[in-house]
């Protein structure tokens, strides 16, 4: 008999031959079962798209081959080789994953939704994911682009953040699943079609394999749905954040675990109203022997917006050199590839543009604004 995947008619066979037709396959991570592989793709996914990971996923499995190798690497190195993917905390967990492998599973990555979800940083959609792809295990994939397939095909109010709604879909994903084997090629066919047909605007009906019975098409409400999250305003943080010089290195320092950008180097932050000639001084023992304020920048995090009021703070070369494990004084080119956040990255290109600038100016120069000192709204 043939299995609904061959008969090309239920919801999940449809989706399976318009895959083995339409879908990607040519991306570095569908050339693997190698589950540790397939897992640190699935990781870099969950919340970046396919192009930015393209680069990113290569130098990762150059540094780090195999499970082993990622988890007697020190954290410090790969948050660095994370630097600019953003949502920090997904490093952290990889890096926690790798050595619970290594400890619990003798370092053979698990290959089973069932032990994949133990792991740190693995939800139920990426562990039925990765079992999927690894050993092709059948289970259901929730992820936001196969969120918004099943709220349009099956015509389901509300916002998929809240629970209430996220069970219905839960439960449409279980019944939609195909009884066939192939649910590599079907797990694989639900993302692609929320990424590259369902798209959130002007979505390509005509070419969709499962538009003769979309709900929201039916009725006219693909542009309603699913329904946004509901607006709240998100609250400002102002900080200072310094960029302290001092005999042509900048100083940066190592963040806590825990608040944002945890484990990577930074700046060092003060409440925007501190007198920072004061706190400098403090700090350094002597006074700056110049400031100045560069253009505001602000960022978007998930739950707040952090408006960011830059102020280089030059000391003079013979001043005392403070050395302390948490901090480093690095080169205005050492510290642009260090392992900082994406804001703190343009900050330190534009230093950098300024130092070339005045190459020959020793101490205080103009400084030409930092491109992209306005908005940005990722969590990187
Ligand atoms: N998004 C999440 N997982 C993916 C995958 N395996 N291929 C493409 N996009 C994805």
């Amino acid at each position: 008999m043939k299995s609904d995947c061959e008969t090309g008619d239920t919801f999940a066979a449809r989706v399976v031959a318009w895959q083995r037709e339409h879908g990607r396959c040519d991306l570095p991570w569908q050339q693997t079962r190698d589950a540790y592989r397939i897992w640190l793709s699935e990781i870099m996914l969950q919340q970046t798209q396919v192009v930015t990971v393209l680069r990113y996923y290569p130098r990762f499995v150059d540094a780090f081959p195999d499970v082993g190798a990622l988890a007697a690497a020190p954290l410090s190195r790969v948050l660095e080789l994370w630097s600019g993917l953003g949502y920090y905390r997904r490093a952290h967990h990889l890096h926690a994953a790798a050595r619970s492998v290594v400890d619990r599973f003798n370092g053979r990555f698990p290959v089973d939704a069932a032990n994949l979800i133990t792991l740190p940083g693995i939800g139920r959609s990426t562990a039925a994911a990765i079992a999927a792809f690894a050993s092709n295990e059948r289970g259901a994939i929730l992820d936001g682009n196969v969120k918004r397939v099943l709220a349009r095909h099956r015509g389901i109010d509300g916002w998929p953040g809240e629970p209430r709604v996220e069970a219905l879909l839960w439960r449409a994903a279980d019944a939609l699943l195909p009884k066939c084997e192939d649910i590599a090629t079907y797990t694989q066919g639900m993302m692609d079609v929320g990424a590259t047909i369902c798209t959130r605007s002007r979505p390509r009906c005509e070419r969709c394999p499962v538009a003769v019975d979309c709900v929201a098409r039916r009725d006219a409400r693909i542009d309603e749905l699913p329904a946004p999250r509901p607006r709240k305003a998100l609250p400002r943080r102002e900080v200072a954040v310094l960029l302290i010089e001092h005999d042509r290195r900048i100083l940066l320092e190592r963040r806590p675990d825990t608040g944002v950008w945890p484990g990577l180097l930074g700046l060092p932050e003060l409440p925007i109203d501190a007198d920072i000639a004061a706190a400098v001084t403090a700090r350094f023992g002597r006074p700056p022997v110049a400031m100045q304020r560069l253009p505001r920048l602000t960022h978007a995090f998930t739950h707040f917006v952090l408006d960011m009021q830059p102020v280089r703070v030059v000391l003079n070369a013979h001043s005392p050199h403070v050395a302390q494990p948490s901090i480093e004084w690095l080169s205005a080119v050492g510290a642009s590839r260090a392992a900082v956040p994406a804001p703190v990255r343009t900050l330190l290109l534009a230093l950098r543009r300024c130092h070339d600038i005045n190459r020959s100016d020793a101490m205080m120069p103009s400084c030409a604004r930092p491109s992209g000192s306005t908005t940005s709204s990722s969590n990187g």
